[in-house]
């Protein structure tokens, strides 16, 4: 992980309140893994705000990232325009557990704002032949994005809570129509992360957690959360922010 500069090549919404960003950077492009994350600075904010990286190009140096505008931190993010720069601390965290064995059958599950960082994800994993079938899960239709690019990536089953967009329901309402799998990857909030992993404990899993953060780099104890075996605590922005399904308690 560096500071660094990164320079906007791109930034438009892309669904309702949802902006995708690319940003060009040597450094980072050419060392992050999927499941790590950039801390970004935004002017007037004095903590910075972790943001997954939603793909990567190594050629062209670029790294995007996905963020939803929330609060005052991501509405006054999405104000920074082509030709900027942005202080980034990056790529933190460890990302997802990559050791599947050759032509494994993937599931990837996000929902919302948690769906970015599997798309690089996804895009490594076809490049390691591996098979990927992804679950996407939204609010509704205003709210979708990067249907296509998982599309093009396997099958993918898309879900929106008032069915406007897709299945109906949750993404969880969905596994019975899935074929069998190896293994599992997931990112989204905390009450989806609970529902699968509770549906899926016979299955191995890793899950990505988005939750609030402060220092970003382990040394303010904003991001913990308990560990399984009830020993401890762990670092989301250090330990994580993956994390095997059966290590945390969510
Ligand atoms: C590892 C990681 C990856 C993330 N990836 C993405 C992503 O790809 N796209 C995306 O839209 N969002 C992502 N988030 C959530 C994103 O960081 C928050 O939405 C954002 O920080 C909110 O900032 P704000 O100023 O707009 O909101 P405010 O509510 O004004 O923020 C106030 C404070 O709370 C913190 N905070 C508030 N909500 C969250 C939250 N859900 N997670 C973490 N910190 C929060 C902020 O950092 C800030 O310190 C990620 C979070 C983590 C931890
Ligand atoms: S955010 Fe400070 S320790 Fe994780």
């Amino acid at each position: 992980m560096r500071k660094e500069i990164m320079y906007i090549q791109s930034s438009k919404s892309i669904a309702l309140d949802t902006v995708e960003m690319v940003l060009k950077n040597n450094y980072i492009s050419q060392t992050a893994v999927p499941g790590q994350f950039l801390h970004v600075f935004v002017e007037g904010h004095t903590l910075r705000r972790p943001l997954s990286i939603a793909d990567v190009d190594r050629e062209k140096e670029t790294v995007t990232i996905l963020f939803k505008k929330t609060g005052s931190g991501t509405k006054q993010l999405a104000t920074c325009q082509e030709g900027m720069t942005l202080d980034v601390l990056g790529p933190n965290g460890n990302g997802f557990n990559m050791d599947n064995k050759e032509g494994s059958s993937i599931l990837l599950i996000g929902g919302g704002i948690g769906v970015p960082p599997l798309y690089y994800l996804g895009k490594t994993l076809v490049g390691q032949n591996m098979k990927v079938i992804s679950i996407l899960g939204f609010q509704s239709a205003e709210s979708v994005f990067y249907v296509e690019k998982f599309q093009s990536l396997g099958e993918t089953w898309m879900v929106t809570n008032d069915g406007s967009y897709g299945e109906k329901g949750f993404v969880t309402d969905v596994f019975d129509k899935i074929e069998a799998f190896d293994r599992y990857y997931s990112c989204g909030p905390i009450p989806m992360l609970q529902a699968i992993t509770k549906k899926l404990e016979h299955k191995q899993g890793y899950i990505s957690l988005e939750e609030r953060m402060g220092c970003g780099v382990g040394a303010c104890l904003a991001c913990v959360i308990p560990k399984a075996n009830n020993r401890g605590y762990k670092k989301i922005c250090k330990d994580g922010p993956v994390f095997h399904a059966k290590e945390v308690t969510l």
